[in-house]
């Protein structure tokens, strides 16, 4: 539990209440990337349908990114849709394939007037094209902003980044514009989606759920993980303070011993 919040802001008129006490401004993570899981169960509680889970979620992605963007984090990344989530229902696809557009043209004035830049991971031609094109016109509207980088995670799989990243560099070699020494781990970071960004320092998993489905298998390897029994609509800044607070006092060693 969070016992002093003080309002403390970067920005003003988007107040951030963080207590003071617990979280030190000095280390926050720079990178942080949350599976967000739980959706149905909520509803689910409430006899509702999955979907109104999912509605609920988009708040908290919202509410999320506020809280982000106040504390100076510069990257979050957001399992939004994975490579297995086609397995769901139709009617349950379809929504989830409606929400970048909704969730979008809502948030956009905010966006900019935040400076937040929307990006994204994943097979973009595999979606349909409505959700296509409006993740485009976030991105492309969004380009130049400079602050927090709001990374979706959409229909995501991170073996079939690793495969594409391998079919790219095998044509490289094969047509002589890249040699077997060349490929190293610095150049395999390169081919994938996430080239331009740092790796995730901390990893969240709502639900209770304590696996990766398939989430970043490459960049999580020196993340510090946490997982919560929270569900993701129910997420919120006192939970993410907690464990923003959890990793400040983590020790990372990176195989050496460093803090011993
Ligand atoms: C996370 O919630 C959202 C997506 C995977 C798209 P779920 O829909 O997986 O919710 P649960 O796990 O069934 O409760
Ligand atoms: C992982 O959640 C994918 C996203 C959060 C988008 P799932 O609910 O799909 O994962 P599993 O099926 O429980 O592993
Ligand atoms: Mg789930």
């Amino acid at each position: 539990m969070l016992k002093k919040l003080l309002s403390k802001s970067k920005k003003g008129k988007h107040s951030l209440e963080v207590n003071e006490t617990l979280i030190n401004n000095e280390c926050v993570p720079s990178h942080i990337a949350i599976i967000m899981d739980g959706n149905g169960r909520w509803a689910k509680k409430r006899a509702m349908p999955r979907i109104a889970g999912h509605h609920e979620g988009m708040q908290t992605v919202r509410k999320i990114s506020r809280i982000a963007d106040d504390m100076g984090i510069k990257v979050l990344t957001l399992y939004a849709f994975s490579t297995e989530n086609w397995k769901r229902p139709k009617s349950e696809v379809d929504y989830l394939m409606s929400l970048p557009q909704m969730f979008l043209n809502s948030f956009m004035p905010e966006l900019m007037e935040r400076g937040i830049r929307v990006e994204m991971i994943g097979d973009k031609e595999g979606l349909p094209t409505s959700t296509k094109v409006a993740l485009n016109e976030a991105m492309e509207k969004t380009k130049n902003n400079t602050g927090l980088i709001l990374n979706f995670a959409m229909n995501y799989g991170s073996r079939a980044e690793i495969v594409k990243a391998m079919k790219d560099i095998m044509v490289e070699v094969n047509n002589g514009k890249l040699t077997l020494d060349e490929v190293d781990e610095t150049l395999i970071d390169q081919y994938l989606l996430t080239s331009n960004l740092p790796e995730p320092d901390l990893l969240i998993r709502t639900s209770g759920e304590v696996r990766l489905s398939n989430f970043m298998l490459w960049q999580l390897a020196y993340t510090e993980f946490w997982f919560t029994d929270i569900l993701w609509p129910d997420f919120n800044q006192e939970t993410f303070m907690e464990a923003i607070q959890a990793y400040q006092q983590r020790n990372r060693r990176y195989g050496g011993l460093k803090g011993e």
